[in-house]
Formats: structure tokens, sequence, C-alpha cells
């Protein structure tokens, strides 16, 4: 069971409700402790069994024998890059890394998991022009917990043989019936080979995350998909007509594995996908030391988009995933459709609760209790206020509804196995995110549970009734309080999230092989049902890059996202305290997105001066660019804050006494009307001055360039985290806009 831990300090284990594979390693204990590492080697991979048969070589040094380095030796990666994967105690890696010809030795890390209406609601409805030839064309990589394949997303009516540039497989799996024209590709990686009792050695997703995620980027159109009635409508990726391939690295036990990840992008790119789109978490280290930041680094150089989570570890600043520049990173926002359940109280009150509750009430008043009355003896009051199974006691929860506040994940499973008939859950945290309960349950706010509680004190004997949930519209979009928010701990010069997309309540298609809730007792299954995390938000923005593909195949994965990030749609930082921090440019638009005016575009050698600009150095980076060596020095210094042409800006202030400044260079690509006028137009909150050199563009022709500068004058703003302020060039018919963040380090309590 995934275990996700969130930062609310009591509550300390949730039952993966949310969504974004997040695993922790497994102790293993041994006589000598070894854990697999991967090393990078200097010399580009030529034959790949002689490449092998090198690293195979370079193990011998470090083992007493030619077998240990033959069994040490669990994977070569030999096709974008020379590098090997190992079992290797601590000085052994120690040494390995000193040897000649090896770049950089990193260990393994186990890495975290982290809508039928979400199409319509962000501007993509299914009467969407479309480029249907090229759309069948594009081949979308998911690395994740592997597919369903029988599902109905699945389907393959009307599609043609899967386009000659791919050169994946899909051969015959356990339990898995195969690969058809929408589904072209699936493999799994478990590199430690250690066995999973709870899953099984082939693409098959026992879990659902993957499936779920495959269908929202790429799904066919499903008709009357709903779960028990609920969020009817027809379900349906973004581009309907692409192709899935699809790599299981996630598995039920251990979870993601850094070399099992890396293989991955080595297969994906050999094998020809546009889009990789990864809901795992990422670590908020180095960019060298990651599978994700290192993989898709290899990925961009061969024009492949990865798009990656932002991670549920919201509201906490600073706790974004995956914020390498050159990935495409995805904060998770609501849509404006709400499920509520009313209770009604013995008293004739009503009240209401969020949550998805399927069971139809039986119009009848049950017993309710409150989950301290509910108690063992005296000792376990303060457990069973959270309906925590060893506190209560079954007897008195038999028959009755159960008030609780929230503890972990699970009172409506606990009341039910022992005998109870539903659950009241009151909570502070995840009102905005409703959970499926396997139980007749929902969750209310303080308030409304101080006056259930006040109910239940003012009479003798209570009683409650937990109906149905309803669909109700909200305002949207917002954040889910869930997602992880900025500042990038990677680097002050760059803002992530880049983007947001729904990530709340998205129906989406799912695993025949798992209840609904995962929880034990629960016999719900559905083949769709409904997700929420930063792991359901990305693959709707991996959906529109692979959209905006198939009307511009040639465009660089900078250009790529360059136009989903100046297209979308702004959100306000009046609702929304941590700003760009948590929407980045806002909620994607993908129908905007073909069309940009202006494109910030980029090549790989910007990354490596971005990274020049960071501090690393040629033997630092030397994973991602293997043994091209590069003089850090050598390259031009940019004068600019960040030595990027991003489309987004941020400037973080020096001081709480003295204004900062900062300059910003920037070139933009016509890709709109061959001759256009853009102007500048700013906003810019009090206190900080922008000004633009020039503040007009002029082109005369497609693909011209024009270099702007931009300079930022902030004043000390002591106690202010967060400025949003944008610069927004505009023509006609044409509106490019780029966030300008100014935030204060020292006034944020990270
Ligand atoms: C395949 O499925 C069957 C029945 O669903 C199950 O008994 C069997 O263990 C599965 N095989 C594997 C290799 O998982
Ligand atoms: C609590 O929930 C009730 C009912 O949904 C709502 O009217 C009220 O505004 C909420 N209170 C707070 C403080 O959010
Ligand atoms: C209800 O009664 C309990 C004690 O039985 C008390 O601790 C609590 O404050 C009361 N709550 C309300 C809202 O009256
Ligand atoms: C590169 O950086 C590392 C760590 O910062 C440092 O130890 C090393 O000496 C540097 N190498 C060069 C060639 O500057
Ligand atoms: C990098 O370039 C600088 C300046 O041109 C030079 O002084 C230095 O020796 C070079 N370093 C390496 C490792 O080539
Ligand atoms: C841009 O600015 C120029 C000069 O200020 C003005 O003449 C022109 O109409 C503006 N164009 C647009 C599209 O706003």
């Amino acid at each position: 069971m995934w275990m996700i831990n969130i930062c609310a300090c009591f509550l300390t284990t949730w039952h993966f409700q949310l969504f974004l594979l997040t695993l922790s390693p497994k102790d293993v204990n041994g006589e000598t402790h070894k854990d697999f590492y991967i090393a990078f080697l200097r010399d580009h991979p030529v034959d790949e069994k002689l490449t092998h048969l090198k690293h195979r070589d370079m193990l011998s040094n470090l083992k007493a024998s030619e077998l240990d380095a033959k069994e040490s030796l669990v994977y070569s990666y030999t096709k974008s890059f020379n590098a090997f994967a190992a079992k290797l105690s601590a000085d052994e890696a120690r040494k390995l890394s000193s040897l000649d010809g090896v770049l950089h030795v990193f260990r393994n890390q186990y890495h975290k998991l982290h809508t039928t209406r979400s199409w319509d609601f962000i501007g993509l409805p299914t009467t969407a022009k479309r480029n249907l030839k090229l759309e069948s064309n594009i081949i979308v990589g998911l690395f994740d917990t592997g597919i369903t394949p029988q599902s109905e997303s699945f389907e393959d009516h009307g599609l043609d043989q899967p386009p000659a540039k791919w050169k994946g497989t899909c051969v015959h799996f356990a339990n898995f019936s195969g690969c058809n024209k929408k589904l072209i590709g699936a493999t799994y990686f478990k590199l430690d080979r250690s066995p999973d009792p709870y899953d099984t050695l082939s693409p098959i997703d026992v879990d659902g995350h993957g499936t779920h995620t495959s269908s929202t980027l790429a799904g066919s159109f499903v008709p009357d998909a709903n779960l028990f009635g609920l969020a009817r409508g027809t379900a349906r990726g973004a581009v309907p007509s692409a192709r899935i391939a699809v790599y299981k690295v996630c598995w039920a036990s251990s979870g993601c594995a850094d070399m099992d990840i890396l293989a991955a992008f080595e297969a994906a790119i050999h094998d020809g996908v546009d889009v990789i789109s990864i809901s795992i978490g990422g670590f908020s280290g180095d960019y060298t030391s990651d599978a994700i930041a290192v993989g898709s680094f290899h990925a961009t150089i061969k024009g492949i988009i990865t798009v990656a989570s932002a991670g549920n570890d919201g509201p906490s600043l600073g706790s974004v995933a995956n914020h390498a520049p050159w990935l495409i990173t995805v904060a998770a926002s609501g849509i404006d459709r709400d499920f509520r359940s009313k209770i009604v109280l013995g008293s004739g009150q009503s009240v209401y609760g969020v949550g998805v509750n399927t069971f139809e009430s039986k119009a009848q008043l049950y017993p309710l209790l409150s989950g301290i009355d509910a108690a063992k003896n005296s000792e376990s009051k303060d457990s069973s206020r959270f309906c925590d199974e060893e506190s209560l006691d079954p007897e008195k929860v038999k028959g009755k509804i159960l008030f609780c506040e929230l503890g972990s994940w699970g009172a409506d499973s606990v009341v039910k196995g022992l005998g109870g008939i539903g659950t009241i859950i009151q909570s502070d945290f995840y009102l905005d995110t409703p959970q499926i309960y396997m139980a007749p349950s929902t969750m209310v706010n303080s308030t409304t549970g101080e006056a259930v509680t006040h109910y239940i004190n003012s009479t003798r004997l209570p009683s409650a009734n937990i109906h149905r949930s309803e669909e109700v519209k909200i305002r949207a979009p917002f954040v889910g309080s869930f997602s992880s928010r900025g500042p990038n701990p990677g680097t002050k010069h760059l803002l992530k999230p880049d983007i947001a997309a729904p990530g709340i309540d998205i129906l989406a298609s799912y695993t025949p092989l798992k209840s609904l809730t995962g929880l034990e007792g629960d016999t719900l299954f559905s083949m769709f049902t409904f997700m929420s995390g930063t792991s359901m938000a990305c693959p709707h923005v991996a959906g529109a890059a692979a959209y905006v593909r198939s009307f511009h195949p040639e465009w660089s994965p900078a250009a790529v996202r360059s136009a989903i990030i100046t297209t979308a749609t702004p959100m306000s930082c009046m609702e929304e305290k941590h700003a760009e921090f948590a929407y980045g440019a806002g909620q994607v638009n993908p129908t905007r997105a073909i069309s940009p005016g202006l494109i910030y575009d980029m090549d790989s050698l910007s990354y490596i001066q971005f990274l020049c600009n960071e501090g690393y150095n040629s033997s630092t980076f030397s994973s991602l660019i293997g043994p091209d060596s590069i003089n850090c020095s050598k390259l031009l210094p940019t004068q600019s804050q960040d030595g990027l042409n991003y489309p987004t800006m941020q400037l973080s202030l020096k001081s709480d006494k003295e204004p900062t400044t900062g300059i910003f260079r920037r070139r933009v690509t016509n890709v709109g009307p061959p001759k256009c006028t853009y102007n500048a137009s700013i906003t810019a909150p009090k206190g900080v001055q922008i000004r633009v050199k020039p503040m007009s563009l002029c082109f005369s022709h497609v693909s011209q360039r024009r270099r702007f500068k931009i300079l930022v004058k902030a004043k000390p703003m002591p106690g202010t985290p967060i400025l949003s302020a944008s610069i927004t060039w505009k023509a006609p018919g044409r509106v490019v806009r780029s966030p300008i963040v100014i935030y204060n380090p020292m006034a944020l309590s990270l």
C-alpha cells in the first residue's frame, strides 16, 4: 500500500487517496548493506553487447570474482547514454566513482506515485479543431503502474497501423491481453528483481493509477462513462487518436526506482514516443542525480517533451518537485464540479458534507454516536475521536452512524468493518478534494462539525442519515490545497510549477483488479472512477502538449512548453494567496496553445548555460551531457538573471533594506502572422518598477526572432512573501503573457 506523508502534523498516513506515486524504499538488511547505484561513463556507448561487457569489466575491479561482478550488474544502458545499474556497498560505490572513465555515480532511490468534465472545463470540447492525421501519428509514453488493456478507453476503432517511426514492442505477458492499434506498446522494468506479492510481472495495472492517467491523456471516446451514475458523460483523452505506449516502472510494494525510470526513458527515446507523461514524485535535490531529471534531459535533446507532476506536498511552500527547466511541471486545480451529501439530523436540521458517497440512503434515521463515546475504555478516548480501529468498541459502533475527526484515511472502512452504518468525518483539510467512500460517509468542516456535536450533546437519542452525493457547481478554477507549491527548491531563478490543470475528482478508466478505495472490506468495483492529485493534472498537460504537437510537429519541447505557458488562462492571486507558486502561469488552455503568436524557444545549450549559471560544472553535469566536455567559463556570460530563455521570470529579493534589481534577456520567435507588431503591456504591483526595451516588436516574416530586455526594480517588501507582475505581448488576436514573480525569501516560512 502506498503511504503518502503529508505535512499537517497529526495526519500521518493516508491510504492512497491523492495520486502521485510516492513510495519509500524497503529496508534492505544484509551483512554488508548494499544498494543499487547508477554509474554514468565517459565513452559513448557503441555496440550493445560490447558496452555491457565493458560494464562487467569495470565492476570486476571492485569485486572479488568475475561471477560477483556479473551478478552485481543489473542493467546496462546502451542506447541514449552509457551507464549501468549495479548492486554495491557504499564503499564499492565510492571506489567506482574514482575509476577512470566513470563520470558520475548516484544511489538509486525509490520514488512515490503522486474527467469527463475536465476537458470541457478547460475549453477543449469534443468539437475542437483537430488535426486527425497528425494526431494519429503522435505516440504518448506513460511511466506508471501499467495499464488495463481491456478498458473501453483503449479500443482502437478507426485507427490505422501504428506510425512507421514506432520501434517499440508489446509482447505477450502474464494476464495481459495484449496490444492493439491504440495501445501500441507495453513493457515493464523491475531491475531489483525482488518479488512483489501484490503485483504481477507484466504491464497489467493492479493499482488503477496508470490506467487512469493513460485514459486521461489519450483515451478513446467512451459514451456514458460514470461512477454509479455520478459525473455521467463521454470520457475521452486530450488526443483520442494518439497512440499509447506504457512503461510500467511503479510496483505495488517497492514504488518507482530511479534505475527503472531511467531504463524506461532509454526505451521510450528509442521507441519513438513524442510526449512522456510522468505522474511520479521527484526529488528536490540536484538535477544530475535524479532519474526523472536526467532521463528527461536526454529525452529533451531528442525532441521529446516530458511533462511531470509537481507533487502532492502542498500547501507547504517550497514543496514543488520535478522542477528542472527542461520539464513541464504541473500543479492540480479544481474544476467547477463538487460532490456534496446532505446529512439529515434527528432534529430535522440538514447540514452538508463533501465527498463521493454513491450509496442510496433508505429514508430513515440511524442512531448517531460521537467517536469519543464509542471508545472501548477511558484510555482510548483520545484515539476514538479519530475512529481508530483499536480504540472503538464494536458493540457501541454496530448499527450506528459515527461522528469522527479526520485522523487517517479509512474511517469509513473501520466503521463499516465494525458493523456501523456510516461515518461523518470532521476536518479542516482536504475539503477541496472530495474522497470516494466505501460506505455511507461524508466530510464536514469544523463549523458544521460543531453543529453536529452540539446536536449530539443536546439530545438523549441523537440520530442522523447521510444521503447520496449530488453534483453541485462551484467557483473554479482554484488550486488544490494538496498541490505542491513553489518557490523552486532547486534554483531561485526559475518559477515552478509552470502551469495548473484539473486534478481534483477526475473521472477516468480504472482497473477491475482493485476496489474503488483499495481498503479492506471494500466491495465496490467500477471501470471508471474518480482520482485526485497532481498525478491526474499531469496527463492533462501532456495531452495538451500532444495536441499542440499534432499541429506543429516540428516545434521543439521548449517551444511547445512556451505555447502552453503563455496562453494559459490567468488565475487570480486574490483567491490563491500563494499566487504563481501555486498555479504557475495559470490554467492550461489547449485550444489557445496551438496559436500562441510568439514562442520563447531554447536549445539544449541554453540548459547547459543555465546549469553553469547555477554553479554546476562539466564534471557535475556529466550524467546529462556525457563526455562532451563543456567549459562553463567559455559559455558567454548572459548578464541575465537566469541565463534561460524561459517564458516566465522570477526575481528573488536580496535584502529587506535595499531595492533589488533584475535583468531578464529574452528572445521570441514569430509563429503567427508574418507581418505583425506586438506591443508590451506591463502589470506591476506597488513597489515594483518594470521596464521593457523595446516596448514594441515588429516582425516581417514567420520564424523571425526579436530580442528584448526586462528590467525589474523592486523596493524592499519586508513581510510580503510574493508579488505578481506580468508582461504581455499583444497583437490583434494574439496575447502572449508571461508572469513575473517577485518574492522575498526572508518572508517565506519554508
Ligand atoms: C492471472 O489471473 C488469474 C485469475 O485472475 C490469477 O489466478 C493468476 O494468479 C494471475 N497470474 C499472474 C501471473 O498474476
Ligand atoms: C462549512 O461548511 C458549510 C456547509 O457546506 C458552509 O456553509 C460554511 O461556509 C463552511 N464554513 C467554513 C468556515 O468554511
Ligand atoms: C459536547 O459535549 C462534550 C462532552 O460530552 C464537550 O466536550 C463538548 O465541548 C460539547 N460540544 C458542544 C459543541 O457542545
Ligand atoms: C565541479 O564542481 C564540484 C562540486 O562543486 C567540484 O568539487 C569540482 O572541483 C568542480 N570541477 C571543476 C572542473 O571545476
Ligand atoms: C576553461 O576556459 C577558461 C577560459 O577560457 C580557461 O582559463 C580554463 O583553463 C578552461 N578550463 C578547462 C578545464 O579547459
Ligand atoms: C502599438 O503601439 C503603437 C505605438 O504606441 C501604436 O501605434 C499601435 O497602435 C499599437 N498596436 C497595438 C496592436 O496596440
